[in-house]
């Protein structure tokens, strides 16, 4: 129960405290959300083709804005503005984890994701961004293939990271073989959505077992750069338990529900502090 808490709290908690406590509607919103449109046609077209390439962030919240739009109806029912859309949280967490520096090369080899470099670019070497790259690639596909966004997945073509071309997947058929679970929770919460008998329970429901299926691939694929993070994320290190995907969801949902709701609410002078740090151990030195 305790579990279930703090996770409607991500969802929904962010949005609803920083529209009670914030003053400044365009501060509730991820970065650069202004800058993508909403429409698949806001992407590049090359050969007849929209290019997406989730390695830059406004192609990855791009998606976002898209899947928060085409649900909006879905959601109108439970309060205004679309408010109550519980992909929210979605955008709002990789919002933050741009914010927080964590998207950026954390090998120092190249300049991804550093302010006066590469700004918008998201790291491949990045734990965080390859794994919410099953929570935004995944979650748009499955869309797609549900028929919620009237979208066809012959118009637009996902462009590959340098690097660790095959961990990922690029299309519907390809990524129903790679992450086969994946693809099929999030398209049953699609398929739910549209129902006319759901509820919001329901939706919370599918919702967290859609993001919960998200977690166990990349998680165990990308384990190669977890070292780093937990040596970074504050936990009990004198702890000899071994690290399951359940603890270790656990344990970035709690610091993301924490520093997100300060960063939501602080002043923008505090996020501007913050803004774009490089994420590193502390014990490494700055490259
Ligand atoms: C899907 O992606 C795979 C791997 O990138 C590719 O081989 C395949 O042709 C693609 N399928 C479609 C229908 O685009
Ligand atoms: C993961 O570890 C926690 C704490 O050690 C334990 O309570 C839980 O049952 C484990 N889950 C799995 C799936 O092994």
């Amino acid at each position: 129960m305790a579990v279930l808490a703090s996770w409607v709290w991500v969802l929904i908690g962010y949005l609803s405290a920083a529209v009670a406590e914030n003053s400044n509607p365009s501060s509730l919103y991820p970065p650069f959300w202004e800058d993508t449109s909403g429409e698949i046609s806001g992407f590049a077209l090359e050969d007849g083709k929209y290019i997406i390439n989730p390695w830059v962030f406004t192609d990855r919240m791009g998606l976002y804005k898209i899947l928060l739009s085409k649900t909006a109806p879905y959601f109108a029912k439970y309060g205004p503005e679309n408010e109550q859309n519980l992909l929210w949280g979605l955008p709002m967490q990789f919002g933050w984890q741009y914010r927080t520096g964590r998207l950026v090369d954390p090998t120092g080899r190249t300049t991804c994701g550093y302010k006066t470099f590469d700004e918008l670019c998201v790291s491949v070497d990045s734990w965080w961004a390859d794994v919410n790259y099953f929570l935004s690639v995944l979650p748009f596909l499955a869309a797609v293939d549900s028929g919620i966004l009237g979208i066809s997945s012959d118009e637009f073509t996902i462009l590959p990271p340098p690097l660790d071309e095959s961990r990922f997947c690029y299309n519907v058929s390809d990524c129903k073989k790679l992450v086969g679970e994946i693809m099929d929770s999030w398209t049953t919460f699609f398929q739910y959505m549209q129902l006319p008998s759901s509820d919001f329970d329901g939706l919370l429901q599918h919702l967290w077992a859609a993001h919960t299926a998200s977690l166990e691939y990349p998680i165990s694929v990308f384990a190669d750069r977890r070292q780093e993070v937990m040596d970074t994320i504050e936990i009990d290190k004198s702890s000899t338990e071994p690290l399951n995907a359940t603890t270790l969801f656990l344990t970035v949902l709690s610091v993301v529900t924490v520093q997100s709701k300060a960063s939501i609410l602080d002043t923008s002078e505090a996020v501007e502090a913050i803004d774009r740090t490089p994420y590193e151990d502390p014990d490494t030195e700055a490259p």
